[in-house]
């Protein structure tokens, strides 16, 4: 017998009684980000593995664990991304985009990171990235971060916090490194494992342990502010002011690291407590290095991603919802003869009334499972062709929602009405 085949682990599939809300948050997001002058690109799923090694860093958990990275026929080392924002540099570079421009892009879409699924954690997970180029001032993130409280405004989101922190410029950065090492080595008894692994490959993280056993010495480390160079600092105090101006409220929390390398000065999360562990639904930050490790031209950069999937479950926590469409007319032939003749209207009411939705009853059976079924699609009206119909040239309708008899019209007059309750 053969075995039922399933999906993959963390990799789920919407059904169409998701997919309402899921359109809302887009349809919103896309308004959004119109309004503030970004343009869409959209690159593939699949890169060279150098894409992101590179980009995301060889020693963070992303590269490390958790890409579905394969060599293709030709022996090629390929990745499913992770992520968007190395992608879609290596696009701009290629296409000549970035030179001495600016550029206000977003994408969406899947992306595949090997983590151990639980709520709000996926295999495939869903983000809206944006990316913004040739901006170096605290000005651009600030109108990032700008337009995603308005986004959550427009979503009616409540119990978002702004978290964010500097991680300065990479000179400060090497010299807080040192200076963790130098810390954590001194506590090497106390570190656990993956902490131990981290201490010469990517030190920072540790700061990121979630691992309450840790906590202590990760609460007595070194803090960051303490090595910030003087012209990130400004570039931060900047940034604070800009956001208290527009009276968007924020948290710093120094031990904000991000767990991709590309990041220096403005790091930012959005984070919520109703999503349990998985809290952080949209995050980002600054990245002035990445075009240039890329071969480009120096370039400041900033972006962010939103966790498509844990926004979606905030929303319906907090009692969203969204209806799917539901067919205004449903079209059923009396007889297996008048078949053609109600492909035929359905394409004349298609044409007269564009936008309404009319759904033809196709697969045959007797006119009482034809009720039943436009019942069960929640359809308005139906409308019945049968031969006496084909005869006079008319069309019964029925309202399937007032109870109202039945009535015998022209077809003239069956679009006057849709054209009527369309306007309604
Ligand atoms: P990230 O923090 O890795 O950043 O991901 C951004 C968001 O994607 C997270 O805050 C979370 O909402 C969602 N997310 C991440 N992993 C998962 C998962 N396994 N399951 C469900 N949701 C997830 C980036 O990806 C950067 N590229 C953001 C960026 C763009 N920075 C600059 N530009």
């Amino acid at each position: 017998m053969a075995t039922t085949l399933q999906s993959i682990r963390g990799m789920n599939d919407l059904l169409p009684s998701e997919t309402p809300l899921w359109q809302a948050l887009e349809a919103a997001s896309r308004a959004v980000l119109r309004a503030y002058g970004f343009e869409e690109v959209r690159f593939p799923l699949l890169e060279q593995t150098a894409v992101f090694a590179r980009s995301i860093g060889e020693h963070t958990d992303i590269v490390e664990k958790e890409m579905y990275t394969f060599e293709d026929r030709n022996g090629d080392s390929l990745s499913l991304r992770p992520e968007g924002t190395a992608g879609c540099v290596r696009a701009m570079l290629e296409h000549g985009l970035l030179r001495g421009q600016t550029q206000r892009l977003w994408y969406m879409g899947p992306m595949f990171r090997h983590e151990r699924p639980q709520k709000g954690r996926y295999r495939q997970f869903h983000q809206i990235g944006v990316e913004a180029f040739g901006m170096a001032g605290p000005d651009i993130d600030a109108e990032l971060i700008l337009m995603t409280a308005r986004l959550w405004r427009q979503l009616e989101l409540k119990g978002l916090t702004l978290q964010i922190n500097s991680l300065g410029s990479s000179v400060a950065r090497a010299k807080y490194r040192a200076e963790l090492v130098r810390y954590f080595s001194s506590h090497e008894k106390a570190l656990d494992a993956d902490s131990h692994r981290r201490l010469t490959a990517n030190p920072l993280r540790i700061l990121d342990s979630k691992n309450p056993a840790m906590a202590d010495l990760i609460a007595a480390a070194p803090a960051f502010a303490d090595y910030l160079d003087a012209e990130s600092a400004a570039h931060f105090e900047s940034l604070q002011s800009l956001l208290k101006d527009a009276g968007v409220p924020c948290e710093v929390n120094p031990r904000l690291v991000r767990g991709l390398d590309y990041y220096g000065l403005t790091v930012f999360e959005w984070v919520t407590r109703d999503l349990g562990a998985q809290g952080a639904v949209c995050a980002g930050g600054r990245y002035d290095g990445l075009v240039e490790l890329f071969g480009g031209p120096p370039t400041p950069a900033v972006g962010f991603a939103l966790g498509m999937e844990r926004l979606i479950a905030l929303w319906q926590g907090q009692g969203q919802k969204a209806e799917a469409d539901t067919p205004a007319v449903y079209l059923m032939p009396v007889e297996p003869e008048c078949v053609g003749a109600i492909l035929k209207l359905a394409e004349q009411l298609r044409d007269a009334c564009p936008g309404l939705q009319i759904e033809t009853h196709c697969g045959g059976g007797s006119l009482k499972s034809q009720f039943k079924r436009a019942d069960r699609v929640g359809a308005k009206l139906a409308v019945m062709v049968g031969g006496e119909e084909q005869k006079s040239g008319k069309v019964t309708l029925k309202d399937l929602r007032s109870g109202a008899g039945q009535q015998s019209m022209s077809p003239a007059a069956l679009i006057d009405l849709l054209k009527q309750s369309q306007k309604l």
